[in-house]
């Protein structure tokens, strides 16, 4: 597949003009030469948080670091970053591979080091233009992949077919849809600039297109389910905003298919 370069700069998840998610909390400002780990600063002094309404949540991690086991897969949670091995720090708590946020803790996110998730991009040209699938995500109103987490123990190829059907086939089966899962290419795997990153707690996802050469999709019956209020398909070459990074997603997909 073409996965493209690891973001090496993050932007989201050090914006201090609006608090953190569901908090009152504003992250410690952290210019751009200062983000590198490897670029000393004595005086960084980052908030401390972790949203107390996580904690005992089954998808969330104990704040016990000491029996995790980061870099590795730790039971069925698989604590391995796709940008190699991350740093430990001396509080045993792991660092964001991008660099600093602001924030230390484990902010909304469930997990201590990568937070994984899974982004399906079911794409076909139509009319000459190139399209994708999009759902209307509940939680901001935004227009997304419909992508979602990894849940423990489960295959990448798994939470893709699944959080599709959750979000666009309204939960339902559909013969068709095995011709598309047939042909998967992966776009990208590895850190998400997202506004839930923290210093010790981030986002990554594995994205995966799955391009409908032979009308399939002209069978299928989309429709909204789970997290989502509405599903379409969209153009890619569009330029409507997208949720998190899925423009720079949809980038990838335009780049790598010739119409
Ligand atoms: C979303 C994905 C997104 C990821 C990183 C997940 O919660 O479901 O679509 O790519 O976060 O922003």
């Amino acid at each position: 597949g073409i996965v493209s370069t690891f973001a090496k700069m993050h932007f989201k998840c050090r914006a201090t003009v609006v608090p953190y998610l569901n908090s009152t909390i504003t992250r410690f400002l952290v210019p751009d030469d200062k983000v590198p780990w490897s670029v000393e600063w004595s005086s960084y002094l980052p908030v401390e948080y972790t949203d107390p309404s996580t904690n005992g949540k089954p998808w969330a991690d104990s704040n016990d670091l000491s029996k995790m086991r980061f870099n590795e897969l730790d039971g069925n949670v698989n604590r391995k970053s796709h940008n190699g091995d991350y740093l430990i720090d001396g509080n045993g708590r792991p660092l964001n591979p991008v660099g600093r946020t602001g924030l230390s803790g484990r902010g909304i996110l469930g997990r201590w080091g990568p937070n994984h998730a899974a982004d399906p991009i079911v794409s076909r040209i139509k009319d000459g233009r190139l399209q994708f699938v999009a759902i209307k995500r509940k939680d901001n109103g935004e227009w997304a992949i419909p992508g979602g987490m990894v849940d423990p123990g489960e295959e990448v190829s798994a939470t893709l077919k699944r959080e599709f059907g959750e979000e666009a086939l309204g939960g339902k089966k559909s013969a068709e849809m095995d011709n598309i899962w047939r042909n998967g290419r992966r776009l990208y795997a590895g850190y998400v600039d997202d506004p839930r990153n923290t210093d010790n707690s981030w986002m990554e996802t594995v994205v995966v297109n799955f391009h409908d050469y032979e009308g399939v999709m002209d069978d299928v019956q989309l429709e909204a389910g789970d997290d989502a209020a509405s599903v379409r398909w969209v153009a890619a070459d569009s330029n409507e905003p997208l949720y998190a990074s899925h423009k720079s997603f949809i980038d990838l997909l335009c780049a790598s298919i010739t119409i």
